[in-house]
């Protein structure tokens, strides 16, 4: 089984962004943090970013026709972006698990952060636990496929 991690906009400045609420480590390090936890769960991690929303979108319908579970971190996207929550949708209208990860805890922070658009259709949401937030999401995805 595969697993796609998508990371939205921003993310690739993991490190360089904010350290003091994303930490210091770069997306490499999360890369290679998924590849071994997917490893020790037995599946492929393919992990992706992206700041264009059209291809995020892109990724959405992929998982849809080849029936991928996702673990997503929309970034900004969370908020305002009806067009990636309608796609996301048709993944778990498929019954296709998909996570929602944040690093950090969006609710902890500006009021524009305390609503997700992505909440109401995602699987479920793992919010303010960093990098191991994707570990919990990749656990929760074979969880799901094994009930
Ligand atoms: C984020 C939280 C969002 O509010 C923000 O726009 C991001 C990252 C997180 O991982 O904590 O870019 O999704």
């Amino acid at each position: 089984p595969k697993i796609i991690v998508v990371n939205g906009p921003n993310l690739g400045r993991l490190g360089v962004r904010e350290p003091e609420i994303y930490g210091s480590a770069p997306l490499e390090d999360l890369r290679d943090a998924c590849t071994r936890w997917g490893e020790e769960l037995g599946i492929e991690v393919d992990v992706r970013q992206s700041d264009d929303e059209a291809e995020v979108i892109r990724w959405m319908h992929q998982a849809v026709d080849e029936k991928t579970p996702i673990v997503l971190n929309p970034a900004a996207f969370t908020h305002y972006s009806y067009g990636l929550a309608d796609a996301a949708a048709q993944v778990t209208d498929e019954h296709i698990p998909l996570i929602e990860v944040h690093i950090s805890n969006p609710a902890s922070r500006e009021a524009f952060r305390k609503h997700s658009v992505i909440s109401p259709i995602a699987t479920a949401t793992i919010a303010g636990m960093g990098f191991y937030g994707y570990k919990l999401a990749l656990e929760s995805i074979v969880h799901l496929l094994e009930k």
